[in-house]
């Protein structure tokens, strides 16, 4: 009978708990029924775990990891990135190039559909860098100022996009068709509102949450990509040539409002990704650890990397927000 041991991962710190195995031949798959209490217990508790010491042998075992907490695994449609499938329910992480990095984020915080679990796979750290930093949802948002905290939760946020062109992800790839009926029934069946343009290509807005309340805990959590989808994520350089390219900020592959339309200000924004900053954790990959989140107790990010990396993604239980 195979053992672990359950601590935190780094001292002084609740998030992440580490369960290692004291076995490195026990599959994580077959310790699953042993780990499973503990795991719920945690990841509701601080919010993500950190599987070690394991053996788990590729994509399909990790799927099936996945799949065995008991809830079919997501596809990953109206996604912002790009991203390649590894095998059913299982992508790639963001390709995004190496040296970029990836800010602090729930996954799909800019819908109104998320996943309420997702896991990472490390199959092969980066040589440099490449760790997939981690933040408290529920701190982020005790601790943004009272204002900030407000505005967002009272208007909520709209999210503008733009597709194609060039100039970001098509639509074809980011709804999963090439049917413009399919798109207009996925938007229609999820309070996206959508747009042809005279080019034919696609817009879609939509008025998503602010903050959101935990469906288990209650507790209220930081949960938008208001920092991500403002063209202030962009450097100077590019926002200007990009608004001189497209010629208006509604025009931009994607941009952010208030609820109401009113613009998103620059210095608010700085704000937010100074109190996202201050609760980062970041600790390195060992190949073969399995990181698992409560996608909105928990953000996560990516640092910069050189050399190989593979991180892989698969994400289960749909939560809807009305
Ligand atoms: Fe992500």
């Amino acid at each position: 009978m195979s053992t672990f041991s359950v601590r935190p991962l780094l001292d002084g710190r609740s998030l992440p708990m580490l369960l290692q195995s004291d076995d490195t031949d026990a599959p994580l798959g077959g310790a699953l029924p042993m780990l499973r209490d503990t795991v719920d217990r945690h990841l509701i508790g601080c919010g993500g775990v950190v599987f070690r010491g394991f053996s788990l042998d590729g994509p399909d075992a990790f799927r099936a990891f996945a799949a065995a907490f008991g809830h079919p695994l997501l596809t990953y449609e109206f996604g912002s990135t790009p991203r390649s499938k590894v095998t059913a329910g299982v992508y790639t992480s963001t390709e995004y190039p190496p040296h970029q990095h990836i800010p602090l984020h729930n996954e799909q915080a800019y819908t109104r559909d998320w996943p309420m679990k997702i896991w990472f796979y490390c199959m092969q750290p980066a040589q440099e860098g490449g760790e997939t930093p981690i933040a408290d949802s529920r701190a982020i948002h005790r601790d943004m100022p009272q204002a900030i905290r407000e505005r967002f939760a009272e208007k909520g946020v709209m999210y503008v996009r733009n597709y194609g062109n060039g100039l970001d992800v098509d639509w074809q790839d980011v709804f999963g068709t090439e049917s413009k009926a399919e798109v207009e029934i996925y938007c229609a069946a999820h309070d996206i509102d959508c747009e042809w343009k005279d080019d034919g290509e696609l817009r879609t807005r939509q008025i998503c949450q602010g903050t959101a309340r935990h469906p288990v805990t209650g507790e209220w959590v930081w949960f938008n990509q208001a920092h991500l989808f403002h063209v202030s994520n962009l450097e100077a350089e590019v926002r200007e040539s990009l608004l001189d390219v497209v010629g208006d900020e509604m025009e931009l592959p994607r941009n952010v409002f208030y609820g109401d339309g009113s613009p998103i200000e620059d210095e608010t924004l700085a704000t937010v990704r100074g109190v996202l900053d201050a609760h980062k954790i970041v600790f390195p990959w060992q190949a073969g650890d399995v990181v698992m989140l409560d996608n909105m107790l928990t953000a996560h990010a990516r640092s910069p990397f050189k050399g190989p990396r593979k991180v892989i993604v698969a994400m289960a239980e749909p939560n809807h927000q009305r």
